[in-house]
């Protein structure tokens, strides 16, 4: 299933330098891998982050035309007023000029009022009204260091990929975040998608945007939250809603139940993997880490640190650290016998 998009997921896992304008900038300038890759604000998908790159471009225009004036005005003073030659004489001292420190004190006054009112109207546009009734609703969960995601209407807890579904008749549909923590604070931000917004211990927070067209959007968690910060990836995908529904569908089926992988389900379900993973259909119940039912429809491991192929779930379950240092998946020093069994097992998670 979204066989076009495993392409993607290679370039997923190459990106690093995401926090913030640099990488915006240096995202928007490359232009092969842009279309999967784009991290960047300038553009947008949805109308909440174009409110937000509108009044980012106004304030960058009116900031490039303040740096413009005074660094001008310096540089031609400097040239201007040098010293000539042979010149001995100190120049006339003065001090105080009315109309000038009026005009320093008006000009920079006005244009922040000005900048604040622009601020406001965008902040009424972006957080202002409350979502559409239908909004499809999901709980983000931020935790150390992957996503949960839980759609409370349809039945589905899921992990690391958020799939939304493009609405049919092209009336746009928009999705609900409500955002909340397991251990300290994360910040969701898909920069094409909306603003970012933390997630955090003990309360709920509210995001909500149009769904975008058919695409995948990528983010990042955007408040450092210990070592894996930098592999907390997001992966936001908007599906036509036939592939949707597909989705949902195979999202609500208990886990698969292979003959041939049974010797490694058994191992799974003896080990301590089952106090921290659920497996629906099997004892497996844990909370802790991702939910591991239909782990196979997913692109990433460890919330995009590695592709999700075969390889890499051997190495991600031999010893995790190789993958994610400081991960809070322990390394179960399991024999060369159980692992393969484990990931045979795994492999069939679809
Ligand atoms: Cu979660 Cu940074």
């Amino acid at each position: 299933m979204l066989s076009p998009r495993i392409e993607s997921i290679r370039l997923f896992g190459r990106i690093r330098c995401v926090a913030g304008l640099f990488a915006s900038i240096c995202a928007s300038s490359a232009s092969a891998a842009a279309a999967v890759e784009n991290l960047s604000v300038f553009s947008p998908a949805t109308q909440s982050a174009t409110s937000i790159r509108d009044l980012f471009v106004l304030v960058l225009a009116v900031s490039g035309v303040i740096l413009l004036l005074v660094e001008g005005l310096i540089l031609y003073c400097v040239w201007r007023f040098r010293r000539q030659r042979g010149d001995q004489h100190e120049p006339p001292q003065i001090y105080g000029s009315t109309p000038i420190e009026v005009a320093w004190t008006v000009a920079p006054l006005l244009t922040v009022f000005v900048l604040f009112l622009v601020v406001v109207r965008s902040v009424t546009e972006v957080r202002g009204q409350s979502p559409p009734a239908d909004s499809l609703r999901v709980i983000v969960i931020g935790h150390q260091w992957w996503w949960e995601y839980v759609y409370p209407d349809l039945g589905i807890r899921t992990a690391n990929e958020l799939y939304l579904p493009t609405s049919a008749d092209g009336k746009p549909l928009a999705v609900s975040l409500e955002l909340q923590a397991a251990d300290v604070i994360h910040s969701f931000w898909a920069p094409r998608l909306a603003g970012k917004t933390d997630l955090i211990p003990g309360r709920t927070n509210h995001l909500w945007f149009d769904v975008p067209a058919e695409g995948v959007y990528l983010g990042q968690c955007a408040e450092y939250c210990g070592t894996q910060h930098a592999n907390m990836k997001l992966y936001v995908a908007a599906l036509p809603p036939e592939e949707f529904r597909q989705w949902q569908e195979n999202e609500l089926k208990p886990a698969a139940v292979a003959a041939d992988a049974d010797i490694g389900r058994q191992r799974f379900l003896s080990l301590a993997c089952i106090n921290c993973h659920t497996i629906r259909g099997t004892p497996a119940a844990g909370r802790v880490g991702p939910d591991l039912t239909h782990l196979m429809a997913r692109h990433t491991l460890a919330a995009g640190a590695a592709p999700n192929d075969p390889a890499h779930m051997r190495q991600w379950i031999a010893n995790p650290d190789t993958l994610k240092p400081g991960s809070h998946m322990p390394n179960m020093h399991l024999s060369p016998t159980d692992l393969e069994a484990i990931v045979a097992y795994l492999l069939t998670l679809n």
